[in-house]
């Protein structure tokens, strides 16, 4: 893949850790956004996501730093860090170093993901990471669905954006998903930073039928550029959630999970069997999106046919707001790009 022309530090929700990842006591390493971090549990139960380093001398607070309680210990020289970043104790000195602060990053635990809000001008979370199951105004808590399924997959070449285009992509459910007729969307509502996308879509009979006439099909909530919820109608009730994260200037964490309708029978252990045959059909369509988004290179201008310029261009639009100059990626690649020819 070539480098995308767009900022690989995107403002947004981003999934950086799964919650069982990190039990209380746990301290957790990890590199998003080309930061080295920590995420840690306090004995209460409260998450942390801080930047890894000490800010005495430089300790990887992720190599040898123990949860005490509510504060996280340095291995090197054992000052102690609140979950704000604030140094509460120096050992051998009376008072602490109230100015030093270690970068934290804003952290909702929700879906059973741990979500970072990440924003280059530190400014304030403007828009909330959607709920899987809350975001669509119905009751379906998690207890109607069987356990959450996975996929996790590590340091691909690829850019957030590339994911969320799917949902304006008509055209390529027929060739990568195997559709027997083109969907069609219903509704494409880009107007804030969470957007909404519905489309018809069959994925069983023949080439024969009339979109028309098919009766199911998913609603997808974008929360930014990082976190996708769909929730499917008139199919089997799964509800998924995509999360992609930048890791550094090439490449991305995408993590896909899904939840399947829990399935009534006199055989519930079948049942249940049933349902995770279907989790894995799914998550096995959303690799086959992997496998393009994983060596496409970023095209833009596009050539767009007619019935795709629209959607392309309102979801083109509606992410500039998310690239920390606006453009996407600095002004200069974004020009070289679209002359490029
Ligand atoms: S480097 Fe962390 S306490 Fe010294
Ligand atoms: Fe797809």
């Amino acid at each position: 893949m070539a480098k995308p022309p767009l900022s690989m530090k995107p403002t947004g929700w981003f999934q950086v850790a799964w919650s069982d990842e990190i039990g209380v006591g746990d301290v957790h390493t990890m590199k998003y956004f080309d930061q080295e971090m920590v995420a840690w549990r306090t004995e209460s139960g409260r998450i942390s996501v801080m930047n890894a380093y000490c800010e005495h001398l430089g300790a990887h607070l992720g190599y040898g730093g123990k949860v005490v309680g509510e504060v996280l210990q340095c291995p090197f020289h054992g000052w102690q860090w609140n979950e704000g970043g604030r140094n509460v104790c120096i050992p051998y000195q009376d008072r602490p170093n109230r100015g030093r602060r270690i970068r934290t990053y804003p952290v909702v635990e929700r879906n059973e993901s741990v979500y970072i809000w990440h924003d280059l001008q530190g400014r304030e979370p403007f828009f909330e990471p959607p709920d899987v199951f809350a975001a669509f105004g119905d009751d379906g808590g998690a207890a109607g669905y069987y356990p959450q399924q996975r996929l996790f997959r590590q340091g691909l070449e690829l850019h957030p954006q590339y994911v969320l285009e799917n949902g304006v992509d008509f055209a390529h459910f027929k060739f990568v998903h195997d559709t027997p007729i083109v969907p069609v969307f219903t509704r494409h509502d880009f107007a804030g930073a969470v957007s909404y996308v519905d489309f018809t879509i069959t994925f069983s009979g023949d080439d024969g039928q009339r979109i028309e006439d098919v009766n199911s099909g998913v609603q997808a909530i974008n929360g930014g550029l990082g976190i996708a919820v769909t929730k499917s109608w008139g199919m089997v009730d799964n509800r998924t959630i995509s999360a992609v994260t930048p890791v550094d200037e090439r490449t991305s964490d995408v993590r896909f999970m899904v939840y399947i309708g829990r399935m009534p029978g006199k055989d519930p252990a079948r049942a249940e069997r049933k349902g995770c045959e279907f989790g894995q059909e799914v998550i096995r369509q959303f690799t086959q999106d992997i496998e393009i988004w994983q060596h496409q290179r970023y095209s833009d201008p596009p050539a767009l046919a007619a019935a795709e310029y629209e959607g392309f261009t309102a979801i083109r639009n509606w992410a500039k707001q998310f690239y920390p100059d606006g453009l996407g990626g600095s002004a200069a690649e974004v020009y070289a790009a679209t002359r490029k020819g």
